[in-house]
């Protein structure tokens, strides 16, 4: 029996309550197909919560609840498929590949083995200064079969990796599905490196656990194997419209300091001080606060959003 699979990586960035997101469309000849039609109905179909468990065997497929049946649908290698994204906001999303062994239905196969290659991703972008996160904003991503793809079934599945908690193990959001293919006018090549689900993953790789936040990431390592093709030639390119703000946004919370010249004295005030100063990365303000407003030198007081979602994409393909 011969094994394939692929895999795509995406990063993006969401608010973080509002995140939760599905991949309920596979987009086809430039086309959404119905939710749920061919790809496999998630755990989360309803309520969109992410995944947390990369050891779980719902790390393939986040199916393990249910047992809707979805069909399977004809792709020519070297064409465009795609996700779209289901959620509130819909901006998040990656996929990836495998193919079902020989004699065997993809509609009934489960993927598993060490079968699964990655075809293209979206990596997160970190200099130490910035990171950002190119996927975000996206409602759907796209992604080319490989042209040398030899024909057969496949399962085609993506990841997102939301990393607004990542800095704890398990706190990594996981969004996955997966679709069923039949990958037609195929090539020679042979996809590699293999990886399983689960397997590919610990949990402690850089890219899975890691503090987004604090100092900022000199770079980042999609997690799993390379894409293949190595030529990239596989995947389309990444999205052009990459957003190339700051993930944290901050604002300069002003001090009010007022001056009286009603006598000879001179008298200041800052604000509701109650005296103390707080140290770096303390809390200086925010809503029912009534600590200290006043920053250890030499630092100043920002209002910091800390309820972005910042996250990562990829996809898979076996066969
Ligand atoms: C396909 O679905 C995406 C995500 O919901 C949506 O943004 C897009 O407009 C849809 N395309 C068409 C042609 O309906």
């Amino acid at each position: 029996m011969k094994f394939l699979s692929a895999l795509v990586v995406v990063a993006t960035l969401a608010a973080k309550v509002s995140a939760h997101y599905v991949w309920p469309q596979l987009i086809v000849g430039g086309s959404n197909t119905s939710a749920w039609q061919y790809v496999r109905q998630t755990n989360n179909w309803q309520d969109l919560n992410p995944m947390l468990d990369v050891t779980s065997t719902d790390v393939r497929c986040y199916t393990s609840l249910e047992s809707g049946t979805s069909s399977t649908i004809s792709v020519a290698a070297g064409s465009t498929v795609g996700f779209t994204i289901s959620g509130n906001p819909s901006n998040l999303y990656h996929p990836g590949m495998a193919k079902a062994p020989s004699a065997t239905d993809v509609a009934s196969w489960d993927g598993s083995g060490t079968v699964w290659f990655k075809i293209y991703e979206i990596p997160a972008i970190a200099d130490g200064v910035t990171i950002t996160f190119p996927a975000t904003g996206l409602s759907e991503i796209e992604f080319t079969i490989p042209s040398s793809l030899p024909s057969g079934q496949y399962l085609i599945r993506t990841e997102h990796i939301a990393l607004h908690s990542a800095s704890y193990y398990g706190g990594a959001q996981f969004y996955i599905a997966c679709a069923q293919v039949q990958v037609t006018n195929g090539g020679s090549g042979t996809p590699s490196p293999l990886v399983a689900f689960p397997g590919a993953y610990t949990g402690n790789e850089p890219g899975i656990l890691i503090n987004i936040y604090y100092p900022i990431p000199t770079s980042y390592a999609q997690p799993g194997p390379p894409v293949w093709p190595a030529s990239g030639s596989g995947g389309a390119a990444p999205p052009t419209s990459t957003i190339t703000t700051s993930p944290i946004t901050t604002t300069t919370k002003q001090i009010t300091t007022t001056t009286t010249k009603a006598t000879s004295t001179t008298s200041s005030s800052t604000g509701s001080s109650t005296g103390t100063t707080v140290p770096e990365f303390g809390q200086c303000g925010g809503q029912s606060y009534t600590g200290s407003t006043v920053c250890a030198a030499p630092f100043t007081c920002k209002v910091t959003n800390r309820e972005a979602t910042y996250s990562s994409h990829a996809v898979f393909v076996l066969h």
